[in-house]
């Protein structure tokens, strides 16, 4: 199973803060925000992981990050996306790295309290298709939500004026190599982006896709100021402080 990590876009969200840096690259506590992710992949048993970033502060993830060893890993594989053109257009980049493998995909802004371990175990056993997780949240407009009826997910809507439920789809997605087949069928949204929520609903529509709950919080920690402040919050009491 491969790792990928998407650290492009350009942050607007969070000016000035991101003028002149990457918003991946801002602390979050003690650690620059694409630590966690990077933490999260190799807990999970995954030590093959593409850095997908863009922008003018692209060599600073290089110096930052080198090889990985402070994670434990062997190398670390980059690859750069001209234009911020959606998470979708961002995945397909890491083609020629996940080959016929499943991959992991992970937002370099979120940030977990817990393990994905078990649910990338339960995917690796899944024959085929793609797994999402969830997360019960209080502003789920700000997301892509689920609609689901009995125990299936019928939809995914981009952050929907009317929510279908009150769950979040988190920024880490599991998929066959399928996906890079669908990536090349996606029309560009309304905002001129590949958008990852058009993937997970042609897994849907061909009956492919499981979810789980994730356990413990999640921090989506680019989404605006109040969200990396809390962000900060919830990761500084797990270091005692
Ligand atoms: O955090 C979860 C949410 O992430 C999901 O619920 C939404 O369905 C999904 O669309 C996404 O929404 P955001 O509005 O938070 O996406 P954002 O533009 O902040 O991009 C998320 C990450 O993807 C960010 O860390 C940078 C990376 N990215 C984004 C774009 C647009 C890229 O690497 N390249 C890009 O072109």
């Amino acid at each position: 199973m491969k790792g990928v990590v998407l650290a492009g876009g350009t942050g607007s969200r969070l000016y000035p803060l991101t003028k002149i840096t990457n918003k991946h690259l801002l602390p979050v506590f003690d650690r620059p925000m694409i630590y966690y992710p990077i933490q999260s992949l190799v807990e999970a048993g995954i030590n093959d992981i593409m850095i997908v970033t863009g922008g003018e502060s692209a060599g600073d993830f290089l110096r930052l990050l080198g090889n990985g060893t402070q994670f434990g890993l062997k190398d670390l594989n980059y690859t750069y996306q001209e234009k911020a053109g959606g998470i979708a257009e961002a995945l397909g980049l890491a083609e020629h790295f996940v080959g016929k493998d499943k991959v992991v995909v992970f937002l370099g802004d979120n940030i977990i309290e817990g393990s994905i371990r078990e649910a990338v175990n339960g995917f690796q056993r899944q024959k085929s298709g793609a797994k999402i997780l969830l997360k019960e949240v209080e502003n789920p407009q700000s997301y892509g939500v689920p609609e689901i009826t009995g125990d299936r997910i019928v939809r995914v809507e981009e952050k929907p004026r009317h929510p279908q439920s009150p769950f979040a789809v988190i920024g880490i997605y599991m998929y066959d190599s399928r996906v890079f087949d669908i990536i090349r069928t996606l029309p560009s949204s309304a905002r001129g982006e590949l958008e990852i929520t058009d993937v997970n609903n042609a897994y849907i529509e061909s009956g492919e896709m499981t979810y789980e709950i994730l356990e413990g919080w999640w921090a989506d920690a680019g989404e605006s100021i109040e969200a990396l402040l809390k962000a900060n919050n919830l990761v500084a009491p797990q270091k005692g402080c």
